[in-house]
């Protein structure tokens, strides 16, 4: 199954959009889906603080921390050597002060060989933005809802409908531009003002929800496939239903054990003749 691809880089992502070819984007939290992920060939991984919801069941993003994170960016790594692989700053890793924000997204490169890291907000965070981009650090902007403040938003709904609040999302995203961001993910935005930012910017700009005029997509992966049981949200579209596979796997082994169908015979391991016989012999021994 393995197919040799070459490493994603800014480079890459760059050619990409100035071409008008779609840069793919999913988020990722494992090794084995991103050995996946690595083989259909994605451009960029996002090892997401969605992992708190998708991952950990919290309903939430917010009690994810680093430490949560760090184990999840290093499996991803192994499994995608080539993919860009962004890890996302938890919550409060990079709000308190530019030290935090550096610190944090040095973690990220050190410990998991992210390529790049992410974090929510507007002009509010130019200054920690510019901060770690000056530190040699790729950052992607993150604007809309952002899952961080959802709180502050009113819950996990669209952002930028009224024109007063899409002329700030167009400032913000000028303001990231300016800050440095070498990306910026849109998500939730009406499509008009993801088309707007689009045609303003001159990075490359990424929709979740936000509508087919952006430079890239992104999904998250559980959506895609069936595997986040409390809801399926709009913007996803869904590949296939593995939540229901895993269920009805789960149900047959329930009925399998208990009716003694499994184990068969090619699911144990056996000891010779020889061996069993000097068995018994050592146990009658004693
Ligand atoms: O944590 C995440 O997966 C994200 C996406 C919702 C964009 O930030």
């Amino acid at each position: 199954m393995s197919e040799e691809r070459k490493k994603t880089t800014l480079g890459t992502l760059f050619s990409k959009m100035n071409k008008g070819i779609p840069i793919t984007m999913l988020t990722c939290y494992d090794y084995p889906t991103a050995y996946f992920m690595e083989q259909a060939g994605i451009d960029m991984l996002l090892v997401g603080d969605s992992l708190g919801m998708t991952i950990l069941g919290y309903d939430s993003t917010l009690p994810v921390t680093m430490d949560i994170m760090i184990p999840h960016a290093q499996a991803v790594r192994r499994g995608s050597p080539n993919a860009w692989l962004i890890g996302d700053m938890p919550y409060m890793t990079y709000q308190p002060s530019v030290e935090t924000a550096i610190r944090s997204a040095g973690r990220f490169m050190a410990e998991a060989a992210c390529d790049a890291v992410k974090l929510e907000g507007g002009a509010e965070v130019a200054d920690r933005m510019a901060a770690v981009v000056r530190m040699g650090i790729p950052v992607m902007g993150h604007l809309g809802l952002t899952p961080q403040s959802a709180s502050a938003l009113g819950g996990f709904r669209v952002q930028g409908r009224s024109a007063a609040q899409a002329k700030k999302i167009i400032n913000d995203a000028k303001a990231l531009e300016e800050a440095g961001a070498f990306a910026i993910l849109l998500e939730m935005v009406p499509n008009r003002v993801c088309q707007m930012i689009t045609e303003r910017a001159t990075v490359p700009i990424i929709s979740l929800g936000s509508g087919p005029h952006a430079d890239g997509q992104l999904l998250i992966f559980h959506d895609m496939f069936g595997l986040y049981p409390k809801f399926t949200p709009k913007m996803a579209r869904v590949y296939g239903n593995a939540g229901q596979v895993i269920l009805d796997g789960i149900k047959q082994y329930v009925e399998d054990v208990t009716t003694l169908d499994f184990p068969q015979r090619e699911n144990w391991f056996t000891m010779k003749d020889e061996a069993y016989a000097e068995l018994k012999a050592l146990l009658e021994e004693e």
